[in-house]
């Protein structure tokens, strides 16, 4: 039959265009060519009609043949064309992922050892349970001062040498916030327990000497449950402490002290062994059980939960670990200590890859 023969050559015709195709795009162009509406082999089935029925059906099949065969080459190219493209982006855009960091303007910056030290207790608090809670700067006086068992006439409220506000057109007057334990009061107006929150900080005191400045950071911590106790205390206190300074062992002190929102209070007192001054012992905050009415004045029945609050100051701790003498300089903006005490914007402190390495 002539029209078989005819068909074998333009099989390998097309054939030989499939595998010459060099290029999706050429490939492409090589199927329209061939299956596309006034392609070759689609041309091959319109003539069925002007044959002789008994013609008819085998040189159909045949075309049919045809084109599946070139279907299918069409398609083994496609797949190899694609794979060779693919290879041929990995080839170019691969990063050779042992090379130094290219030190661009990103490199220049520092980070600040106070948010260094603040990354570096949220991911230890995080590692143990504890969320992060936030509050505003400026606070109300009732959150600052008369929810935590501070009222009006309370000493403590001038011991705090609080910046206030104006009173607004209410009478409300607002403060600076004097400690992060403003952020309790709105953590258990806002949930319920069992909660485990620490928030670090800035507070603010008009208070300045070598050691004070007006403005500082502090860590808070809260924990609420059933059954919290001393013990807790104790304990989270302690991890904290061998978890930041990055000893095996801490010794600590607790100290009986006074706070209007805890009962009983303790001061927290570190041996200073940890930074190489041995038999000195150094403040480093407050802590105690939570009063009952400040549970109570935040809608939380004392009868039923207790627990335990601790504040700390985080610039004495950043000191105390990365050895800085002097607090002030911590606010002077000087890109030169910044550079000399800061910590690279690209390691974050983890504790499987090391706080502060
Ligand atoms: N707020 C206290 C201060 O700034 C520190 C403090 C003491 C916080 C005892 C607490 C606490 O949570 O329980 O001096």
């Amino acid at each position: 039959m002539t029209n078989a023969v005819d068909l074998t050559a333009l099989e390998e015709e097309l054939k030989a265009d499939i595998s010459g195709a060099q290029s999706l795009h050429a490939l492409e162009d090589v199927r329209v060519a061939t299956l596309g509406k006034k392609g070759r082999v689609s041309a091959l089935m319109q003539t069925l009609g002007k044959l002789p029925p008994d013609e008819r059906k085998a040189f159909g099949q045949s075309v049919n043949g045809v084109k599946t065969r070139v279907s299918e080459a069409l398609d083994a190219r496609k797949a190899t064309l694609e794979a060779a493209a693919l290879e041929l982006r990995l080839a170019t855009e691969r990063a050779d992922v042992t090379l130094p960091v290219r030190l661009g303007p990103e490199a220049e910056g520092r980070i600040h050892p106070v948010s260094q030290a603040m990354e570096e207790l949220a991911e230890i608090f995080a590692d143990m349970g504890f969320s992060v809670a936030e509050g505003p700067d400026i606070e109300t006086d009732d959150n600052n001062f008369t929810k935590l068992n501070i009222p009006e006439e309370h000493p403590a409220r001038q011991d705090q040498d609080t910046f206030y506000f104006h009173p607004n057109s209410d009478g409300e007057r607002l403060v600076l916030r004097t400690h992060t334990s403003s952020v309790q009061i709105r953590t258990m107006l806002r949930q319920k327990p069992p909660i485990r929150i620490i928030a670090p900080g800035r507070v603010y005191r008009s208070d300045s000497d070598q050691t004070h400045t007006p403005m500082f950071h502090q860590i808070e911590a809260l924990v609420i449950d059933e059954e919290t106790h001393m013990g807790h205390l104790k304990w989270t206190l302690e991890e904290m402490f061998r978890a930041f300074f990055e000893v095996d062992e801490v010794t600590m002190r607790l100290r009986s002290s006074f706070f209007p929102f805890t009962e009983p209070s303790a001061e927290i007192d570190l041996a200073a062994d940890v930074i190489g001054k041995p038999g000195q012992w150094l403040e480093i905050g407050g802590c105690g059980m939570v009063h009952p009415n400040v549970l109570r004045n935040c809608g939380i029945d004392p009868e039923r939960y207790q627990g335990f609050a601790f504040g700390m100051g985080i610039d004495r701790m950043a000191m105390l670990k990365y050895g800085l003498p002097d607090l002030r300089d911590f606010f002077s903006g000087d890109m030169r200590w910044l550079k000399h005490y800061g910590f690279s914007v690209l390691d974050m402190p983890s504790l499987a890859g090391g706080l502060s390495s």
